[in-house]
C-alpha cells in the first residue's frame, strides 16, 4: 500500500536538564527514534526529527535545592551536557532546543492564552498541600505520600512511579513535605484546570483509530485504557511555583504553568528553532500543521498518559478553534526499562553509568549495537558489562566485522583490490543474490513497525548467511582450481558488504562510514537509498580501498577497567539523613509496644510487586503481619528470622489482606531496606524498648 504521508515528523521525549543522561534513557526513547529517523532518511523520505531539553518542573527546582544552587545554574550545567552525550552517541536530531528559550515561553504562553481565551481552562479555587514550616504550596515532587492505587510510600504529588499513576495530590494518603519531612495543612489557593473529560470520547477513537492504522503497542494501549476506565478528569495545569512558564493571565502572573503542560509543546518550540536557524521560520508548519505529516512521538513508558491524553487533546483543544491545525501523533512508542547489571538505574544510589562516561570507554556504534540488539520493547531488559563484551565480539566483529574484512582482504591479495567480474551463478550464488534482494524489505518492514531489535537480527541473520556463503564457496581453492567460480563468489560477496553498510547505518552510523570508506564509493553512503542494498551496484573493475579492521574486539581488561571504574568513582553523593521529626516524650515512646517475633510463614501478596504476607509468632500468639519488603526479600529467605513487631498497632488492611502489626525496617533514600532484629536468640514475645 502506499503510504499517504508525505513527511514525517518525528520527536523523543525531552530528558529534564537534572542529571547526566544514562544508558537506561537511551534504551528508552532515543535509540530507538534514532534508528527510526536513520531508516527513514535511507527510505528519501522528508524527515524532521526533533528534541530538546525539559527544563521547568519540580524535578529542576529540587536538585537546585539538593545541590544548593539556583534551577538556572542546574540547566545550564545540564542541557549542554546532555546536548553533548547526545552527540557523541551520534543522535541524528534535526535540532536539540531547551525549554527555557523565550521561544518556547511565548509558544506555551500561545496556548495558555488561546486556551483561556476560549473558557476551555477555568480557575478553580482548590485545596492544595501547604508546608506551614517552608511556607509554600507543595508543587507535584515536594510531597510524597502514600498512593492511594499501589498503597507504594513513595508516591509523589502528581505521578506514583510504582504503578504509574497520575495523581492530584490531594489523594495522597499521609503527604509529607519533601524539603523538610512535616505534615503539611490544607490551604485554599486558585488554579487552572483543562477539562481532560471532555475529550475522553475522542481520545478514545482516536487511539483506536490510529491503532488500526499504525499498529499501537500493547503496553501503551493498556496504559490508555486504564485511565478510560476510571475517568478522565479536570486538572489543574497551573502550580504555585516561580520556576516555568508564567500564567499569561492577568491577576496570575505569580503562578506557573505546569511542567506537563509545557513541555510537550517544546516539541513544538524545537521545530520553531530549527526553522527560524534554517533562515525559513514559517517551515516549521509544514511538519506540524499538514495532515499529510507522519508524527511519530518516542517515549519512555512512564511518559504515556502525556503523550496519549494530555497532548493530543491540548492539540484536540487548539484544532478546534482554529483553521490551522496541528497533526496528533500517529504512534507513541514507548519501551519498557533497562537494568544495569540486574538493578535499576539510579541516580541517587550512583547506581549505572551515564552516556559520556561510558563513551570514554567504547565507541559509540558499540554502545548503540549492544543497546540496540536488547531493547525494552515488550518488557523491562538488562544490560550486562560481559553480556556487552560477548555481543560485539561475536556478533558485530566476528561475524559482520569478519565478513566486510575477508572479502576486502581477499579482493586485495588476490586480485590487487579490483572487484572482479561476476560469471555463471551457482546455486550458492543464487540462494545468496536472493537473500540480499529480500533484505530490505523484510528489514524495513520491521523497522516502520518499530521492531528495532528484531529488525537488526535480520540485519545480523544476512551477515550470517554471507559468511556461510563465502565459507561454502570456498575461494581459496577455487583461485586456482577455477577462476570464474572465484571471481563471481567476490563479487557476489562485495555487493553484499555494500548492502549491509546501508542496512546497518540506522544502527552503527559510523561503522557504515567505515565499509563505505573502505569500497571507495563516489557516491556517499546516505545517497544511495535503502532500497537500493537490494541492488549490486559496485561495478566490476572498480578499485577498493586498502582493508582495514572494522571492529576491534573487546577485551576482558577493557571490560575491568570500566568495571574498576564504576566501583571507585560515581559514589553516591555524601549521603545527607532525612530531616528528623518533632520531638516527643518518653511517654508518647511507650505507647509503642514493640515485641520480638519469629518468622513462620511467608509469601508473596498475589497481584503486589511490594507486599509479603507473613505468619509470625509473638510468645505463643500468631498474627499476620502484611510487609512492603518484597523487592527486597524472598519469602523463602524469611522463615526463621527473629524481628522486631510494633505490636499493639491497629490492625489495617493491605491490598486485601489483614495486616495485625507492622515489622521494623531500616532504609534510606537510595532504596536500600534491611529488616531490624535481634542480636541473639531470645524467646519470642520479649519486649523491646
Ligand atoms: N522530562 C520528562 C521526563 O524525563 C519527559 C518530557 S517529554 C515532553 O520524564 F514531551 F513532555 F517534553
Ligand atoms: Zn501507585
Amino acid at each position: 500500500m502506499k503510504s499517504p504521508f508525505k513527511r514525517i515528523l518525528i520527536t523523543a521525549a525531552l530528558p529534564y536538564a537534572n542529571g547526566y543522561l544514562h544508558l537506561g534513557h537511551l534504551a528508552g526513547a532515543y535509540l530507538p527514534a534514532d534508528i527510526y529517523a536513520r531508516y527513514q532518511r535511507m527510505k528519501k523520505r522528508d524527515v524532521l526529527f526533533l528534541c530538546g531539553s525539559d527544563e521547568h518542573g519540580v524535578a529542576i527546582t529540587v536538585s537546585a535545592e539538593k545541590e544548593k544552587t539556583t534551577p538556572k545554574n542546574i540547566i545550564d550545567r545540564y542541557h549542554p551536557a546532555n546536548k553533548a552525550a547526545f552527540e557523541a552517541f551520534e543522535m541524528s536530531f534535526d535540532n536539540y532546543s531547551r525549554t527555557s528559550l523565550p521561544l518556547h515561553h511565548e509558544t506555551a504562553k500561545d496556548f495558555f492564552r488561546e486556551f483561556h481565551k476560549r473558557s476551555i481552562v477555568i480557575d478553580k479555587k482548590a485545596q492544595q498541600l501547604y508546608c506551614l514550616k517552608d511556607a509554600m504550596f507543595l508543587a507535584d515532587r515536594y510531597v510524597e505520600g502514600t498512593c492511594p492505587k499501589c498503597k507504594s510510600t513513595q508516591a509523589r504529588g502528581d505521578q506514583c512511579e510504582n504503578c504509574g499513576t497520575w495523581l492530584d495530590q490531594t489523594e495522597l494518603i499521609d503527604p509529607k513535605c519533601k524539603l523538610c519531612g512535616t505534615t503539611p495543612v490544607v490551604r485554599e489557593t486558585t488554579h487552572w484546570y483543562f477539562p481532560l473529560g471532555n475529550y475522553q470520547q475522542r481520545l478514545e477513537s482516536y487511539i483506536a483509530e490510529r491503532d488500526k492504522r499504525d499498529g499501537w503497542k500493547d503496553n501503551v494501549l493498556r496504559y490508555c485504557e486504564g485511565w478510560f476506565k476510571d475517568g478522565l478528569k479536570d486538572r489543574a495545569v497551573t502550580r504555585d511555583l516561580n520556576w516555568g512558564v508564567h500564567v499569561p493571565v492577568a491577576g496570575y502572573e505569580d503562578k506557573v504553568i505546569y511542567v506537563w503542560f509545557d513541555a510537550v509543546l517544546g516539541y513544538i518550540s524545537s521545530g520553531k528553532e530549527w526553522a527560524a536557524a534554517h533562515g525559513k521560520p514559517e517551515a516549521w508548519k509544514e511538519y506540524w500543521q499538514k495532515e499529510d505529516t507522519k508524527y511519530v512521538a518516542f517515549i519512555g513508558k512512564d511518559n504515556v498518559v502525556f503523550h496519549c491524553i494530555v497532548f493530543p487533546s491540548m492539540l484536540m483543544a487548539w484544532n478546534d478553534g482554529n483553521t490551522e491545525h496541528y497533526v496528533l501523533p500517529e504512534n507513541v512508542p514507548a519501551n519498557e526499562f533497562l537494568n544495569f547489571e540486574g538493578q535499576k538505574f539510579s541516580k541517587s544510589r550512583g547506581w549505572g553509568i551515564n552516556v559520556q562516561e561510558f563513551l570514554k570507554f567504547f565507541s559509540a556504534d558499540m554502545l548503540r549495537y549492544a543497546l540496540a540488539v536488547n531493547l525494552p520493547e515488550t518488557r523491562d531488559s538488562d544490560f550486562y558489562l560481559k553480556d556487552f563484551q560477548a555481543r560485539i565480539n561475536n556478533e558485530l566483529a566476528d561475524i559482520t566485522g569478519n565478513f566486510v574484512n575477508r572479502t576486502i582482504a581477499f579482493i586485495d591479495k588476490n586480485f590487487g583490490g579490483i572487484v572482479p567480474k561476476l560469471d555463471t551463478l551457482n546455486k550458492l550464488d543464487e540462494e545468496m543474490i536472493a537473500a540480499v534482494k529480500q533484505a530490505p524489505s523484510t528489514i524495513g518492514e520491521l523497522f516502520e513497525h518499530y521492531s528495532f531489535r528484531e529488525g537488526l537480527m535480520e540485519v545480523m541473520n544476512l551477515s550470517r548467511a554471507a559468511n556461510k556463503y563465502f565459507n561454502d564457496s570456498e575461494p581459496w581453492k577455487t583461485l586456482k582450481s577455477s577462476p570464474e567460480r572465484c571471481s563471481t563468489t567476490l563479487h557476489v560477496a562485495i555487493q553484499i558488504v555494500r548492502s549491509l553498510a546501508i542496512l546497518l547505518e540506522p544502527v552503527v552510523p559510523a561503522t557504515s562510514e567505515k565499509i563505505w570508506k573502505l569500497l571507495n564509493l563516489d557516491i556517499p553512503l546516505r545517497e544511495d537509498g535503502w532500497d537500493s542494498a537490494s541492488e549490486f551496484r559496485i561495478k566490476e573493475g572498480h578499485q577498493l580501498n586498502k582493508p582495514e579492521i572494522l571492529i576491534a574486539k573487546i577485551e576482558d581488561k577493557q571490560i575491568d577497567e570500566i568495571v574498576k571504574f564504576l566501583e571507585g568513582g560515581d559514589k553516591p553523593e555524601a549521603v545527607q539523613i532525612s530531616p528528623l521529626k518533632p520531638t516527643i516524650t518518653i511517654d508518647d515512646f511507650k505507647k509503642i509496644d514493640l515485641r520480638v517475633g519469629r518468622i513462620i510463614e511467608a509469601e508473596k501478596v498475589p497481584k503486589s510487586e511490594k507486599l509479603i504476607k507473613l505468619q509470625v509468632e509473638i510468645g505463643n500468639e500468631r498474627r499476620q503481619v502484611v510487609a512492603g519488603i518484597a523487592q527486597h526479600y524472598k519469602p523463602e529467605d524469611l522463615i526463621g528470622k527473629l524481628i522486631v513487631v510494633v505490636a499493639n498497632l491497629q490492625p489495617a488492611k493491605l491490598m486485601g489482606q489483614e495486616s495485625q502489626g507492622m515489622i521494623l525496617a531500616a532504609s534510606n533514600e537510595s532504596g536500600i531496606l534491611t529488616l531490624v532484629g535481634v542480636q541473639s536468640e531470645i524467646s519470642t514475645g520479649a519486649t523491646v524498648k
